[in-house]
């Protein structure tokens, strides 16, 4: 019966809440769930593979978000902050390997919206590409700013849809998160969002929850990816996300949102499931552009990358290994 549930949902792009939460409770199907999943996203995208780099380029945060290591409550952690005239140098090069740059840092406000826009508006004239920005909540007229600048696409994660949850973690309600992903849709950016799987207190419940709110919110990305403990944050010492139940979110925010792009998250890699988060509906790759010197600073969760390669290299391996699974890149 879960079969018919999941083919009905594959045909429909809808499913309810208690259906999605059987469908994720109940392991017995889940081949026949990656293959539907698979089957939507050869459909759609083919076996093209989209590739971003992504230049994190300040670890300062102003945020206490408690699953986090960039928090500013990890006291360790040296901080690091890349000038204007670096990051654009910085960005045109990976400009040059990647069609879309993603710029991420903490919630750091030393950079204002008139500073970050410059800074895209430099990048994209020297070097056509699409610019997303992950930098946490700002107001409106600051989106706006930064819209006008030239940025195209914007990522900011609802993390976990369950309001108790997120204010257990975050210390306040959701409603400003929500309103800046209100806001930038608004302003006709292209909106990333996602949330974390196996988040302590979390449910299958609430992970149903989380996939429709992806889709009420008509989201063009999702990043979904396990919870990976930190020791230098309050939930150090909690169990990882799982990498199956990750697949199995992916999959159904395929089937729920056939277009949208899924990247297999650089969280999911670190359990080493790219391949696997592939086949089971994630069409995107993330791939660090970073300058070496900063990479282990930004020290999100633990695990993350080893090599450092130059970028050009470290994209044409990706290429070699997509190769031999039968994938090319956009
Ligand atoms: N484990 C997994 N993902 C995390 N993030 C932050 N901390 C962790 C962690 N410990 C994710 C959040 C955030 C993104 C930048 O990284 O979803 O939005």
């Amino acid at each position: 019966m879960l079969e018919a549930v999941i083919t009905q949902l594959k045909e429909t792009g809808n499913a309810t809440a208690e259906e999605l939460e059987r469908i994720l409770t109940d392991d017995s199907c889940d081949t026949f769930l990656f293959d539907a999943a698979a089957e939507v996203k050869r459909r759609i995208y083919g076996d093209t593979v989209f590739v971003r780099g992504i230049i994190e380029f300040s670890n300062y945060c102003r945020c206490a978000c408690a699953y986090c290591g960039i928090a500013r409550g990890n006291t360790d952690l040296p901080r690091y902050r890349m000038q204007p005239e670096e990051l654009i140098a910085e960005g045109v090069e990976a400009a040059k390997v990647y069609r879309t740059v993603i710029l991420q840092s903490g919630e750091d406000t030393f950079y204002t919206a008139q500073m970050l826009g410059q800074i895209v508006s430099e990048i994209k004239s020297r070097q056509d590409c699409a610019i997303t920005l992950s930098i946490g909540a700002r107001s409106e007229e600051e989106y706006r700013v930064l819209r006008a600048a030239g940025a195209d696409r914007f990522l900011i994660k609802h993390e976990t849809a369950d309001a108790a949850l997120y204010e257990a973690l975050h210390g306040e309600p959701p409603d400003n998160r929500l309103r800046c992903q209100r806001d930038l849709r608004e302003l006709g950016y292209e909106l990333g969002s996602g949330f974390m799987i196996g988040l302590p207190g979390q449910t299958a419940q609430i992970i149903a929850q989380d996939l429709l709110l992806l889709q009420e919110m008509r989201v063009d990305m999702a990043g979904i990816g396990p919870f990976i403990p930190h020791d230098g944050t309050p939930l150090a010492g909690c169990a990882h996300g799982d990498a199956r139940m990750t697949c199995k979110a992916v999959a159904l925010a395929r089937l729920l949102l056939p277009r949208c792009h899924l990247p297999s998250t650089t969280a999911l890699n670190v359990k080493g499931g790219m391949a696997d988060a592939l086949r089971c509906g994630a069409n995107v790759i993330m791939q660090k552009a970073t300058p070496f010197a900063y990479r282990k600073l930004y020290d999100i969760y633990p695990g993350r990358d080893a090599q450092d390669l130059p970028l050009r290299e470290q994209y044409e391996r990706l290429r070699e290994q997509l190769g031999m699974m039968g994938m090319e890149i956009e």
